[in-house]
């Protein structure tokens, strides 16, 4: 699909989501979805996964923390068989070892682009980019090697997704308070706590070149995966509602 101005978009495979980006993610662009524990982020990183494995694009999944048999149990769970995909070479899921920081960047840095190269993949996964950067202590090493990897992907011309954790004292923020400003696109998934109940928001903060929607939109996690209500409103009073800005004022 190309956008308003030009842009091939590649879709989220999100339902909901993709109405609230005008299409999908512009390709090439390196998108970060950064949430609480729980709001969804390998669930719609998966998502992203199938709907590429789905067009017959290889991708690569990168898993930080999560063995792979867990991540294909969670897509088995909502009904996504990812094995069928690894065993025709269309998927790879990589788990990378946080307790040797020295080869895990190394691989990183020369293997993945290589990996990219030789399977000839369309779409890639970080989960979580949080993880792969608390591995190195330094800020200033944390930065160079974020920014490395970023150029790394671009060159590679793929369209990649990163997940992040939230900063628990500024919720606008990922925790390592970087990997936002150096993303193309940014969008927030949130847990809204009330007296009466708890609501799942999310809400596209930046996607360069491209024209969005900006307000938060409820969404839901089904045993299908993650629907996104991009035209209800989520209303002041709702939730914690005075903390959100942008909606329903
Ligand atoms: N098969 C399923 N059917 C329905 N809901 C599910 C299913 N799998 C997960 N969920 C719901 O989705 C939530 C989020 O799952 P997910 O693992 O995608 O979140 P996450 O943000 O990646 O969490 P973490 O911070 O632990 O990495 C779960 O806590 C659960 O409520
Ligand atoms: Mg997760």
């Amino acid at each position: 699909m190309t956008g308003t101005n030009g842009n091939k978009l590649i879709s989220t495979g999100i339902m909901g989501l993709d109405e609230m980006l005008g299409g999908g993610f512009p390709q090439g662009h390196i998108i970060v979805a950064i949430g609480d524990s729980g709001t969804g982020k390998t669930t719609f990183a998966l998502h992203y996964i199938l709907d590429g494995l789905l067009k017959g694009e290889p991708c690569i999944y990168i898993s930080i923390e999560e063995e792979k048999e867990a991540i294909l149990s969670a897509a088995s769970a909502y009904g996504w068989d990812l094995e069928k995909y690894i065993r025709d070479n269309k998927l790879a899921i990589l788990k990378l070892d946080l307790s040797d920081v020295k080869t895990t960047a190394r691989r990183v840095k020369s293997e993945l682009p290589e990996i990219i190269g030789s399977f000839g993949a369309k779409r890639l996964v970080i989960d979580s980019i949080t993880l792969y950067s608390m591995m190195f202590d330094d800020a200033i090493e944390r930065r160079i090697r974020l920014f490395g990897l970023n150029k790394a992907i671009k060159n590679a011309g793929i369209t990649a997704l990163y997940t992040a954790e939230v900063n628990v004292d500024n919720q606008l923020h990922s925790k390592d308070g970087m990997v936002e400003y150096s993303a193309d696109g940014v969008v927030f998934l949130q847990q809204n706590e009330s007296e009466k109940d708890i609501k799942l928001i999310m809400r596209v903060v930046k996607m360069r070149r491209i024209q969005h929607d900006r307000l938060y939109r409820p969404y839901e996690i089904t045993g299908k995966g993650i629907l996104v209500y991009s035209n209800e409103m989520v209303y002041q009073g709702f939730g914690k509602g005075a903390d959100i800005p942008g909606n329903g004022r």
